[in-house]
Parts: structure tokens; C-alpha cells; sequence
């Protein structure tokens, strides 16, 4: 599978140079606003061609998955495009900048049969089910509470902090320990309850959201922008708790059973750098035809999204696009 990445940015370096270990997937192209910056980030990863704007890339037919590296407030129209050009595209978090544009994309996606999903790595990577499993087997009893937090002190990038680039620590952190909730547990939630704590750009710089879902069972998450977090995920039964080190990447799973006793620590699979899972699942699905992939359904980025969209509002921020 060949791969353009839109954007050439930071997350856009980590992929290229994921890509280049990854077997069967290469990448072939970068598309920029820039033709210098295309060229010097082509050079740095040894990418065949460059562009100096994401339509060229998108009118290559050597193409086959679409990478969207841009930030929130720039995903719709660029992935629109790819769509109407029959181009499969895999998303960077958070999908859209709101829901509308996502029941659009998704709309567009299935209407023209081209593949379309959220590059919510965690969703992808093999830590997801060793959690699960973990839980159905019982080695925890049943679930009762949920926590998770994802911090980074990053209020001096302009696309955290502007509402105008969709910024806010909700969609940039905070999307990750609400995916962490509703990948151990997606039940219905009864009752949020939420506080924020707005920028002077006006964009929620910290947050706490607790979740009640159906069948007993609470969840709290929190995020910010501001501040180093020790970015952990906790998972609490009626026989004992799961510890995961670190809920934005995955790599240690702790169990201690009641009373705080350490029984067990597992170690996820040795990878590149965690991305590739990503595009090895986007293959699989394009090779199977489908428009979407089963590790994050259509419905679940919808739900997300809808969820970010009711927060948001309680809380005051709005972007141009909303
Ligand atoms: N999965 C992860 O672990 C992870 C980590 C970080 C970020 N992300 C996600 O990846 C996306 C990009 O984040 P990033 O940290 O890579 O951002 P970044 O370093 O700022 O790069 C974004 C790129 O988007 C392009 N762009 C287009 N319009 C822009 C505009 N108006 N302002 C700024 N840049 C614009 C630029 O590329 P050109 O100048 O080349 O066109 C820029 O280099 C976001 O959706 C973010 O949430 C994911």
C-alpha cells in the first residue's frame, strides 16, 4: 500500500519514519503548502515525490491511502477532496472539528464506497486487547470504575491554543481517555457531569469529565494542556484493579488484586513506534473492501465526536466552523 501524508508536520515526521520500517506499506509522497518544506521533508524521509499542494497529491494515482496530518480545523476540506477523488483517507485525531463535518465525511465516504477512518492509534494497537481480555477473563471481577488523565504542558503550540485551529485540550488530549473508557467499557452513558478551565483564547485549557454509564458502573477522565500529567489509566473491579501505564501509547499492564497486592505485569509487543498498527489495520480493511475499519467504526467516531460537541457546549467553546 502506498501512502501521501497531507501536512508536513510533527506527527507527519514520526509516521514517515514509522513507514519507512513498516513492511508492505510505503510512503510515497508528501503534500505541503510549501514546495520547499514538501522537498526538505520528502528528503528527510526519503519519499519519492513532494508536492507544494495537497490537491497534487491527491491527483496521484499511485496513491492508495491518504494521510490527514493537518490540524483538526484543517481536516474536512481536505478530506472531502480525497473522497470526491476516490482517495481512501486515514484521519488524524480529533476526526473533525465538529460532528456536522463528520456525519458529512462519513456520508461522502459511504455514498462513494472510499475507506475513511480515525487515526486514533490506541484504538489500533495490541494493548487494546490484552485489556480486554485481561477483564474477560476475570481477573479483575467486574467493572465498577474507570479513571484516566492525559496532560502535556503544550500551551506554546499555536494549534492547542487557538479556537480558530480547533484548539483546546479536549480534542488534541482529552479524546484519548474518553476512547480509553469506551474501548474497556461502551454502555450507555446515563449521566456527565464536567468542569473546565477556559484559556485567554477562550479554549478549555484543563478539564475533568465524569462519566456514568449503564450497569453501575463510573468513569473519570482528565485532561490538559498546561500541565505534565502522569498520563495513567485505571481500571477498578470487585476483585482487584488493572494499572495501565500510560493511556496515550500503552506498554505496561499492571493487575493487583484486592487489598493492592502486585500479582502480574505484562509488556505489550515489541513495535516500531506504535503507529504502524494503524496502517497495517487501514490496509487489511482496504483489501477486504470495506469504507471502514473495524477497530474505530464510523458510529464510534460519530460518538466521540458528538460527546466532544456536547462538552464543548456546556463549557462555552466554539469554533468558526461550529
Ligand atoms: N496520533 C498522535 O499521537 C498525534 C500526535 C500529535 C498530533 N496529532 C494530530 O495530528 C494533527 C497534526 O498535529 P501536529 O502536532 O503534527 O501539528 P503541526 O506540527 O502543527 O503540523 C500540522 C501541519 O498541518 C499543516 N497545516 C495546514 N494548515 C495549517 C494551518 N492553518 N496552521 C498550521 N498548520 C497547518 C502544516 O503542514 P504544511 O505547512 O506542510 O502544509 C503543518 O505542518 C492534529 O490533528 C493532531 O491532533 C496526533
Amino acid at each position: 500500500m502506498n501512502v501521501g501524508i497531507i501536512g508536513a508536520g510533527h506527527i507527519a515526521g514520526k509516521i514517515a519514519r514509522t513507514l519507512e520500517y513498516t513492511d508492505g506499506i510505503d510512503c510515497q509522497a508528501v503534500g505541503s503548502r510549501s514546495a520547499e518544506k514538501a522537498a526538505a521533508f520528502a528528503s528527510e524521509f526519503r519519499i519519492p515525490r513532494a508536492y507544494g499542494s495537497y490537491s497534487e497529491l491527491l491527483d496521484d494515482p499511485d496513491v492508495d491511502l491518504v494521510y490527514v496530518a493537518t490540524p483538526h480545523s484543517h481536516h474536512f476540506d481536505v478530506t472531502m477532496e480525497a473522497i470526491g477523488k476516490g482517495k481512501a483517507c486515514l484521519v488524524e485525531k480529533a476526526f473533525m472539528a465538529n460532528a456536522a463535518q463528520t456525519r458529512a465525511v462519513l456520508e461522502k465516504a459511504r455514498e462513494r464506497h472510499v475507506f475513511v477512518a480515525e487515526a486514533l492509534w490506541t484504538r489500533y494497537q495490541p494493548a487494546r486487547d490484552i485489556i480486554n481480555r485481561l477483564i474477560s477473563y476475570g481477573r479483575i471481577g467486574s467493572v465498577r470504575q474507570i479513571s484516566a488523565t492525559l496532560s502535556y504542558s503544550i500551551e506554546n503550540k499555536p494549534r492547542v491554543m487557538l479556537p480558530e485551529l480547533c484548539g483546546g485540550a479536549l480534542l488534541d488530549l482529552g479524546i484519548y481517555p474518553l476512547n480509553f473508557v469506551r474501548m474497556v467499557r461502551d454502555n450507555p452513558i446515563e449521566k456527565i457531569e464536567s468542569n473546565c478551565i477556559l484559556s485567554d483564547t477562550g479554549v478549555d485549557i484543563s478539564e475533568s469529565v465524569s462519566l456514568t454509564l449503564k450497569g453501575g458502573i463510573i468513569a473519570n477522565i482528565q485532561s490538559s494542556a498546561c500541565c505534565a500529567g502522569f498520563n495513567t489509566a485505571t481500571v477498578a473491579g470487585t476483585e482487584g484493579c488493572l494499572v495501565v501505564d500510560n493511556v496515550n501509547n500503552p506498554q505496561r499492564i499492571r493487575i493487583y488484586a484486592k487489598g493492592g497486592i502486585f500479582k502480574e505485569e505484562i509488556r505489550v509487543p515489541d513495535s516500531i513506534s506504535g503507529y504502524e498498527y494503524e496502517f497495517l489495520a487501514c490496509r487489511d480493511a482496504i483489501e477486504k473492501g470495506l469504507v471502514e475499519a473495524p477497530e474505530m467504526p464510523h458510529s464510534e467516531t460519530l460518538f466521540l465526536m458528538e460527546l466532544m460537541d456536547s462538552l464543548r457546549k456546556k463549557w462555552g467553546v466554539r469554533y468558526p466552523m461550529d
